[in-house]
């Protein structure tokens, strides 16, 4: 063999070696057979050079399309000056990133952290705080909805209304009651003199993307004010423009005690925010909560151009117009295919409720190039980026159309 042939071979060698060793992550996600390596707008690239029309955006995180360019431009500028500066220190990328936050919404304050499980678990404490320190009561209990989601911290999968996020972490933490949603009665019951808050995903998006009946929003809403509850909305999936208005909250005319942000609120770069009314402030004085990195300059400035592009662009308004669109066109197009129950969501958070197991037709559909997910075993969950057109919502729907078709002439389907 020649000197060149026994190094490939070597090579070869060593990488199927590589290959076959066990993975160093956990095996905490079940992952899909695509290594993506590149995104632009709307487009991923996987590393063979296939491309795909992106219906998920990494989960509702990537609301202005991958890489965007004025967000990516603020970034680098950033990169350049600083990076990280301890919270023990002014940091004026926070201070304009939330008064920008508090000018399209009816929050005063607002706390910055990593992720929407830590700003529901600072939701969760400042409720706590605020109810025992500030009002001097014992109140400390929650109240969730069965089917919610609101994170994998200990007290947000408490809180969470579905037993799987659950299973083997027992103990749960103390103070956390789950109701049926749309039940008047049973959350009258379920409230004492411990309850401190209720918390209300406007639609629950994990739980097969169901928004929540108006009706029942203003009830709820003036039994918290009658009872001196608050009330909290995790706008984690719902927030930053996805249902065609800045915060889901917003189309039902609510004004919540405090609400929670993540996903799309830096563009892609990991942020989450809790935002609050005036007279929670006293809540959290200096060294009540913190946390290391939440709202450093790089994301702060990107939460910044994010919400400058989402002004300066009209991206809830464009959300609103594209949702009712892509509603319409799965209703036309679906309109005599059984297997398709239902269309339903808000803005460009969409479900299609089907007549059966869904897992097979998301993994058919990245054969076919177009990327979406599940929200439970059947319900397909559509989530373009908020700037996306109504081409490649064409797109988008000719090929779901293809795929509901294939999977179905399947045999056994
Ligand atoms: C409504 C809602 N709340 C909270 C979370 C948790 O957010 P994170 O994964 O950033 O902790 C999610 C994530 O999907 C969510 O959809």
């Amino acid at each position: 063999m020649a000197q060149s042939d026994l190094k490939e071979a070597a090579t070869a060698s060593a990488a199927a070696a590589e290959e076959s060793k066990p993975s160093a992550l956990f095996p905490s996600y079940a992952r899909y057979p695509i290594h993506l390596v590149k995104g632009k707008g709307s487009w991923l690239w996987d590393d063979k050079g296939n491309r795909y029309l992106d219906f998920m955006s990494g989960l509702a995180v990537a609301n202005l399309g991958h890489a965007p360019d004025k967000v990516a431009a603020k970034v680098k500028v950033q990169l350049d000056e600083l990076w990280h500066v301890s919270n023990l220190f002014h940091i004026p990328q926070q201070e304009t990133a939330a008064r920008k936050l508090t000018e399209i919404s009816c929050a005063d304050v607002v706390f910055f952290c990593n992720s929407g499980a830590e700003a529901n678990e600072a939701a969760i404490k400042l409720a706590r705080r605020y109810h025992q320190k500030v009002k001097g009561t014992n109140r400390y209990e929650m109240i969730t909805f069965e089917q919610s989601f609101h994170g994998r911290t200990l007290a947000t999968l408490t809180a969470t209304g579905q037993q799987k996020v659950k299973d083997g972490f027992l103990p749960l933490p103390e103070g956390f009651k789950t109701v049926p949603l749309h039940d008047i009665p049973a959350l009258k019951a379920a409230i004492g003199p411990q309850t401190a808050a209720v918390m209300l995903e406007m639609v629950q998006a994990e739980g097969g993307v169901y928004p929540v009946e108006p009706a029942f929003v203003q009830e709820l809403a003036e039994l918290c004010k009658a009872q001196g509850l608050l009330l909290i909305i995790d706008e984690v999936q719902t927030g930053m423009g996805r249902t065609g208005a800045w915060f889901a909250h917003q189309h039902y005319g609510i004004k919540p005690d405090i609400f929670t942000s993540a996903k799309g609120i830096a563009s892609g770069l990991p942020a989450g925010a809790m935002l609050a009314k005036e007279y929670l402030r006293e809540a959290f004085p200096p060294g009540s909560h913190a946390s290391t990195f939440g709202g450093n300059p790089v994301v702060t400035s990107a939460i910044i151009a994010t919400l400058e592009t989402m002004q300066e662009e009209r991206i809830p308004e464009h959300a609103a117009e594209m949702g009712d669109y892509l509603v319409g066109l799965l209703k036309e197009t679906f309109k005599d295919q059984p297997f398709i129950k239902e269309v339903r969501g808000k803005g460009l958070l969409i479900g299609i409720g089907c007549a059966g197991p869904v897992g097979d037709i998301v993994l058919l559909g990245q054969k076919h190039g177009l990327l979406f997910v599940t929200a439970g075993p059947d319900v397909i969950r559509l989530l373009p980026n908020l700037k996306v057109s109504k081409e490649e919502i064409d797109q988008a729907v000719a090929i779901l159309a293809e795929v509901v078709a294939a999977y179905l002439a399947k045999e056994g389907n």
